[in-house]
């Protein structure tokens, strides 16, 4: 089965959440954007909700298809949020931000009631780590900052570098918020709470990946169907 039908399924699952008057947030990365083309259809057809998203594209995505979309200004809390992710331990934290849009992630997130994520079986892993931590990062200060992370990465054991973040076109990725974002090479996270504050220490660091037991729900989609783990 190709990944995108698998996609395709673990969205499908969690549309199946979405009841009528519903404030939801609409996640970032491949397997929202199906999401969101699915809730597009769901709209199309007269159903009512309104949304937050997590990124200028899926905000662009959401509102081509004719989605109500509002901020966190107007609405104080929001019901759900539909996201995917890059790794999902046993536990349900999560490694999110390959599309650079986490700290807009995050933010949503923590203003929803339920979090919901949903991916393909590649995503489940024992232990987070092996795909590359993003930390989102101000510009200002950048080495600095770089060599607090550098520290944080020998303390906690990491097996790899730090790598400033590229667009294919070889420009310095810059994210939605005006960030620069440096992925971490740890190899394997053994505690992830720890590393989390001491990221968040650093006074360059924005935010980063690590969404810790923030997700209630994931719909994970197998060639053998889609499991719900929660
Ligand atoms: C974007 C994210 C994405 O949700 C995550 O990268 C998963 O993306 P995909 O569904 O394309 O695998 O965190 O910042």
């Amino acid at each position: 089965m190709m990944n995108d039908d698998l996609k395709r399924q673990a969205a499908a699952m969690a549309l199946t959440q979405v009841q009528p008057g519903m404030r939801l947030g609409l996640g970032t990365g491949s397997t929202a954007k199906i999401f969101v083309d699915l809730l597009g259809e769901k709209v199309a057809a007269g159903f009512d909700c309104i949304c937050v998203p997590t990124s200028e594209f899926t905000g662009r995505q959401a509102a081509s298809l004719g989605i109500k979309l509002s901020d966190l200004e107007t609405l104080d809390r929001l019901d759900l949020t539909v996201d995917g992710a890059d790794e999902i331990d046993p536990g349900l934290n999560l490694i999110k931000g390959a599309g650079g849009a986490l700290l807009r992630e995050k933010i949503v997130a923590a203003s929803s009631d339920a979090m919901v994520v949903i991916a393909d079986g590649s995503k489940l892993v024992e232990t987070l780590g092996k795909f590359p931590l993003p930390i989102e990062v101000n510009r200002f200060g950048l080495g600095a900052t770089q060599r607090s992370i550098s520290d944080i990465l020998t303390k906690h054991g990491a097996q790899g570098g730090l790598k400033l973040r590229q667009t294919p076109a070889g420009e310095t990725f810059v994210t939605d918020g005006g960030h620069f974002i440096l992925d971490a090479s740890f190899g394997r996270i053994s505690r992830p709470e720890a590393l989390s504050r001491d990221l968040l220490d650093v006074a360059g660091v924005v935010q980063h990946g690590l969404f810790l037991k923030m997700c209630k729900t994931a719909y994970v989609a197998t060639p053998d169907g889609v499991r719900t783990l929660s």
